[in-house]
């Protein structure tokens, strides 16, 4: 597959996430994303990766404004950047202003192809609905010749116009939502998981499409999938969210190539790979935290093979670990002045949590875990910049206060400072 290498620069920014985070209210609330802040470039590709229950679909939703009761968001902003005007703060919309926002700026393609559309409507008459809600002032006629247009735009055939969701394969309908998504040129697409259920040809036929319909319309996306070695195929940057939280983030050629946050490497690790050497294969043992009861210290640590005394009672923030930014004790100087543990630079995973036990040298070299090619070569150091997750992290102390990075990690590369 071909994908636009076009360089992201991240400073013409469509959509920027601010110290989200959203609850489910109930006897016991559950805090689904919790304090997660990015900025969207225009045109460009974020993947979020993350096991199931992490939160994915729950930041999809807070940022179209789709979250329902008893989902709220609980603190901070979510910002649209139009190129032709103000931004505008989401949480301000109401009414019909919002309804008028949601599919033309940003639209969404659900997860669940055959759950999302309505089974007992034609093909034609749900993508005739986005115009008759959104563009009332197009004729029947013309109502006809968009829906004709969007379903040739995704690759199926007219004659399907009459067709049910169930008589079309999981491929079609997964092309149906995605030409509904593009009905009124939106300029932020949220995909969640828009190929799991799909074979692995059908679904680089849809990313073929999705890159293709990019290239034309120049939208940009964020898409969700648990599948993180397809993120790195197709995505410009990456942030893995761990217990409701983003805990690493970077370009996705750097986090392919130098993974620091021990759960990334973790995922990482869990792939085979297609070329060079047969490696052992690691999960992630474990599950992840219950997010409706109490966090102290890093959500990870009752997996974490490198997890020390300070795991327990501080809460990591992102903060610079080599070419990313890993939510990670490891990276803090002042509690690692001689940063992180051998093992952990080069990309083991070693199951279990053991108090550092990895700390010997050598093994295997790092990551290529997955035999794809990254979307971006490896990249130049990451830029001081406006985006929100990189000044958290060249800004932000620890929670419990630490001092800033002087210390000896990363060994080269003052850069990325
Ligand atoms: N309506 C709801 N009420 C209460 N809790 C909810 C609700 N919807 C989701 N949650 C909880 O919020 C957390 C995040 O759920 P979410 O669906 O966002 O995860 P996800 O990463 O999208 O998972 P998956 O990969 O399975 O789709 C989970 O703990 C889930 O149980
Ligand atoms: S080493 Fe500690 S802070 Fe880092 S991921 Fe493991 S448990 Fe969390
Ligand atoms: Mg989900």
């Amino acid at each position: 597959m071909t994908l636009d290498t076009t360089a992201v620069t991240g400073t013409d920014v469509v959509l920027s996430v601010r110290d989200l985070s959203v609850v489910y209210d109930g006897a016991d609330p559950v805090r689904a994303v919790r304090d997660v802040s990015f900025d969207l470039a225009r045109g460009e590709v974020l993947g979020i990766a993350g096991e199931s229950g992490c939160g994915k679909s729950t930041l999809a939703y807070a940022i179209t404004r789709l979250l329902k009761p008893p989902g709220r968001v609980a603190s901070g902003e979510v910002v649209f950047h139009p190129a032709d005007g103000p931004p505008v703060d989401l949480s301000t919309l109401h009414g019909e202003p919002l309804r008028r926002f949601r599919w033309n700026r940003v639209a969404m393609v659900f997860q669940g192809a055959m759950n999302a559309l309505n089974p007992v409507l034609s093909v034609r008459r749900q993508l005739a609905d986005v115009f008759t809600a959104h563009r009332p002032e197009l004729r029947r006629a013309e109502r006809e010749e968009r829906c004709r247009e969007l379903l040739d735009l995704v690759g199926i055939g007219p004659e399907r116009l009459s067709a049910y969701p169930h008589e079309l394969s999981g491929g079609m309908r997964q092309r149906v939502l995605i030409a509904m998504a593009m009905a009124l040129r939106p300029d932020v697409v949220v995909m969640d998981e828009p190929t799991t259920a799909l074979d692995v040809v059908v679904q680089r036929d849809i990313l073929e499409e999705i890159d293709r319909l990019r290239a034309r319309f120049g939208f940009a996306v964020v898409f969700i999938t648990h599948d993180l070695s397809l993120l790195l195929e197709i995505s410009d940057r990456l942030a893995v969210m761990y217990g409701g939280r983003i805990v690493e983030y970077g370009r996705a050629a750097d986090l392919h190539a130098a993974p620091a946050h021990p759960y990334t490497v973790g995922l990482l690790r869990s792939f085979p790979r297609l070329r060079g050497e047969r490696t052992v294969l690691h999960g992630v043992p474990g599950s992840p935290p219950d997010l409706s009861r109490p966090l102290t210290g890093c959500a990870f640590t009752a997996r974490c093979p490198y997890v020390f005394d300070a795991c327990h009672h501080t809460d990591p923030s992102l903060r610079v670990a080599g070419t990313t930014r890993a939510a990670c004790l490891h990276y803090d100087p002042a509690l690692r002045p001689d940063g992180p543990p051998e093992a952990l630079r080069a990309g083991r995973f070693d199951s279990g949590p053991a108090e550092c036990a990895v700390e010997e040298a050598g093994g295997d070299p790092p990551v290529d875990t997955t035999g794809r090619q990254p979307r971006r070569e490896a990249a130049e150091p990451p830029q001081a910049s406006t985006d929100p997750v990189t000044a958290q992290a060249e800004s932000a102390p620890e929670r419990d206060g630490a001092a800033p990075e002087t210390g000896p990690w990363p060994p080269t590369g003052g850069g990325t400072r």
